[in-house]
Formats: C-alpha cells, sequence, structure tokens
C-alpha cells in the first residue's frame, strides 16, 4: 500500500495529479467519461472579469509531440462562473477546485479574485499571469518581475484563500519571477505556462493560427518544464505546482523528484480524456517499481 496524498498549502488531495487550466474547462465534459472525484483537484479554465469570446480561428496547430493553442481566453467571466459554472460543478465534483483568474490589469486581477476567494468550492486561487494569446494583459504581466510582485501584493491583499502565481516560461531568468510572486507575498508557484511557437502552412504560406502564433505545449516541453520546476522550487521556500508536457505516472514522478509538490497535465488531456484518470491509477504500479512508498519522501529529492 502506497501513500499518494499530498498537501498544497494545508490542503490534503488524493493524489498529485490536477488537470491544467484550460484543458478541463469547468469539469462537466470529462464527467461524461468518468468520475472525476478521483482527481487530486482541477484548475478551471482561466478567468477574466468580462465574458471572452476568444481568438478568431484557426487556433490549434499540430506539431510533432505537441500542439500549439490560441484560444485566447474564451470563458464566460467572473460572474458567470460564479452564478452558473460553480453551481453545476457542485452537483458532479465534491471536492474543492483551482480558481485560475486572468486579466489585463491589476485592478482586473483584483476584482476577480476578491470575488472568487468568497467561493467555498475554491481550495486555492491560481493567478494566472502567462497566457501568451492575449495582448497586454496575461503574459505582459508574467515576464516584467515588478509586474509580478505588483499583482501578487494586490490580490493578496484582498483574498484569505491560498494564492498561487501560474509562470511564463518565456523569460530568461524564471527564478527571478518567482521570487518576485514569492516576494509579493504568493503560497506557492505554478509552473511552466506554454512556450511561444508558431508553424506555417506551406501550401498557404501563411501562418496556421490566425492570430500567427500561440501557446505550444505536450510531451516536447517536459524537459524544458522539469528545468524550470527544479530551478524554482531550489530557489522559493513555498510549493510548486509543476506541469509541462506531463503524460505518465513517471513523468508526475520526475516532476515531484524535481521539486513539485502536485502535478498539473495539461494537453495530454486533449489527446486522451481519460489521460489523468489512467495515470491516477498507474501511479501506485509506477511508485512500487521505483520503491517508492510515500509520494511525500520524494518532494524535491533529485
Ligand atoms: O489562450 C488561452 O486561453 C491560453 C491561456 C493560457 O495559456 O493561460
Amino acid at each position: 500500500m502506497v501513500n499518494t496524498k499530498v498537501t498544497l498549502s494545508g490542503w490534503e488531495l488524493d493524489n498529485p495529479v490536477i488537470p491544467a487550466s484550460g484543458t478541463f474547462n469547468f469539469g462537466k465534459e470529462f464527467a461524461d467519461f468518468y468520475d472525476i472525484n478521483m482527481l487530486g483537484t482541477f484548475s478551471f479554465k482561466g478567468t477574466t472579469r468580462e465574458p471572452r469570446f476568444g481568438n478568431p480561428t484557426p487556433r490549434i496547430a499540430e506539431t510533432p509531440m505537441g500542439m500549439i493553442n490560441s484560444v485566447g481566453l474564451q470563458n464566460p467571466g467572473i460572474h458567470a462562473v460564479i452564478e452558473h459554472e460553480l453551481p453545476e460543478l457542485k452537483k458532479i465534483f465534491n471536492k474543492k477546485v483551482i480558481a485560475n483568474i486572468s486579466g489585463y490589469s491589476v485592478e482586473e486581477y483584483v476584482y476577480c479574485c476578491q470575488l472568487i476567494d468568497k467561493e467555498e468550492q475554491v481550495g486555492i486561487i491560481e493567478v494566472n499571469v502567462s497566457c501568451p494569446n492575449v495582448h497586454g494583459g496575461g503574459m505582459a504581466f508574467g515576464t516584467d518581475p515588478k509586474n509580478v510582485y505588483e499583482v501578487t501584493k494586490a490580490v493578496k491583499a484582498v483574498t484569505t484563500k491560498p494564492v498561487y502565481v501560474k509562470l511564463s516560461p518565456n523569460v530568461t531568468d524564471i527564478v527571478e519571477i518567482a521570487k518576485a510572486a514569492e516576494a509579493g507575498g504568493a503560497d506557492g508557484i505554478s509552473l511552466i505556462n506554454t512556450l511561444l511557437g508558431m508553424r506555417i502552412d506551406l501550401k498557404t504560406k501563411k501562418p496556421v493560427i490566425a492570430n500567427k502564433m500561440g501557446g505550444f505545449s505536450g510531451p516536447a516541453i517536459f524537459p524544458v518544464a522539469l528545468r524550470m520546476v527544479y530551478q524554482v522550487a531550489h530557489a522559493v521556500n513555498i510549493p510548486v505546482i509543476g506541469m509541462g508536457g506531463v503524460s505518465s505516472a513517471e513523468d508526475v514522478i520526475e516532476m515531484m523528484m524535481a521539486g513539485a509538490t502536485a502535478v498539473q497535465v495539461g494537453a495530454a488531456n486533449l489527446v486522451n480524456p481519460y489521460a489523468c484518470k489512467e495515470i491516477i491509477e498507474d501511479l501506485p504500479r509506477v511508485m512500487e517499481k521505483y520503491g517508492i512508498k510515500d509520494l511525500n519522501d520524494i518532494i524535491g529529492i533529485a
């Protein structure tokens, strides 16, 4: 019998496997495939103050071992999430959820976080300063340590729940950004969001994606994500949720050895809707194979 339970800021999860924001919507689509209560938890779609239709299509390009998306933060807006999505979710999910909040200004992050903080279904607020697909918001915040500090501090001033800041890998020094979030009062760090990438269609001679560029994710980025998780986990004194190309129980264990307390699974959900279920079911076997009795024993062991 192995122990897969992990704890994030005092919140005990049955296992460390968490579908990543933007790959699990608000849960109900996946509940048609399996009982999503088996998940550690999940992070819901990046939510802004106003509803957003998202970017023009095509928004997706395939790559070897991955994909590029430019969804553009399509979401129903914070008020619809609170009034409709969370009550719907309550019918099918009996755990707390991670609320991924995106924005275009410090005021917008503050507005949304203050509202979502009041929802008892929310366990952690994930402040997304890393979406590469919108202009003037998202990643524009996450690539400047001063902005990261400012937005974290402002959100912390109006919230009571743990605040995790989700970082962009599209920076020179990820440790500097993580430390800015920690200095601003973050309770944890989530990383990495997608890498900025593009594809060109040889027939049309134009970018595949209407917005030209988008966020590159999938197994191809796993070594980059692992490296950044390792660097950040060794530099800060707050928990790290690792993500980026995770698609197997072995990847989850590797991320935890790099320093992650929990692990998000993103693009894999889009390839195989059962990905997280299969990873969770396979975790005890892989733990036994490598002589791991308790996942907590391997966090940061590398
Ligand atoms: O385009 C998007 O909605 C992506 C969001 C993100 O990467 O955070």
